[in-house]
């Protein structure tokens, strides 16, 4: 059966509100692919983000607020998912988690955070006008010398075989654009993949300078030499794609 390429605007959702999805996230680590999201960040911090009071939107199961504490921040991790949120309270009890609408931060006030910090919920926006208007409430929330830092799936994820996942059964990935609905799997659940949304590389900058934030550094991370797990594209292709943003006011000022 040929199979049609399938928006997001026609059926898109937030995966990890469902608890069986929640309850898996909750195990994982940085481990295996996703050792390459996080381990620049704690170079590019020390040299771009001044100050130690930290929002981790979209906390889900608080892995990466726990990371964020790790390096000394005050660290509030927000999140949609009340199962997920569950979790990182239960594997962190003296973090500050706090359940948000859908993509709604105004009950945070204004320039309160030195750093915002943002993995992986844009691959589940519906649409470029919701990630610019989520995008639009970082720049509200920054503090002066304020930076946030996106980290986000690329668009080659969905085509290429990883140490921890797998796209080989879908096929269809190869022919999806901007805004269309994308599946992986994590190699320890092949049977019940993943569906994000594709965006590119692209439509993050298109939505950086709408919502009023300039980009001041972009990272694709890569294996190192010598690191010896079994890596399958991890050497050759970057799963995750780094940026580093600040207010457009901001750098237009100084
Ligand atoms: C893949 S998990 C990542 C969690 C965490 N940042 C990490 O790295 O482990 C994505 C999380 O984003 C949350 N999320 C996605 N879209 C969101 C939105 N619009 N508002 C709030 N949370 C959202 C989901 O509920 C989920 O917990």
């Amino acid at each position: 059966m040929k199979r049609g390429r399938r928006s997001a605007a026609s059926g898109g959702s937030n995966p990890y509100t469902d608890n069986d999805v929640a309850d898996f996230y909750s195990g994982l680590d940085y481990a295996g692919t996703y050792h390459l999201a996080v381990r620049d960040l704690p170079d590019i911090i020390a040299r771009q983000v001044t100050g130690r009071f930290a929002l981790d939107f979209a906390c889900g199961a608080g892995r990466s607020t726990r990371f964020l504490t790790s390096l000394g921040f005050q660290a509030v991790g927000v999140d949609m998912s009340r199962r997920m949120l569950a979790h990182a309270r239960r594997k962190d009890p003296t973090g500050r988690y706090a359940l948000i609408p859908n993509g709604d931060l105004s009950s945070l006030a204004d320039r309160a955070f030195d750093l915002v910090h943002s993995a992986f919920p844009l691959g589940n926006a519906t649409s470029r006008e919701r990630i610019r208007s989520i995008l639009a409430q970082f720049k509200r929330v920054l503090a002066p010398g304020g930076r946030v830092i996106v980290i986000e799936a690329t668009d080659a994820l969905y085509r290429h075989e990883w140490l921890s996942f797998s796209t080989a059964a879908y096929s269809e990935n190869a022919r999806a654009t901007s805004g269309d609905l994308v599946r992986i799997a994590f190699r320890e659940r092949m049977d019940q993949p993943v569906v994000d949304v594709l965006w590119t590389d692209a439509d993050y900058r298109q939505c950086f300078k709408a919502a009023g934030l300039t980009l001041l550094e972009t990272h694709l991370p890569l294996v190192d030499e010598g690191n010896p797990q079994p890596w399958i594209s991890e050497r050759e292709v970057a799963p995750w794609v780094i940026y580093v943003l600040a207010s457009t006011d901001e750098i237009a000022s100084t």
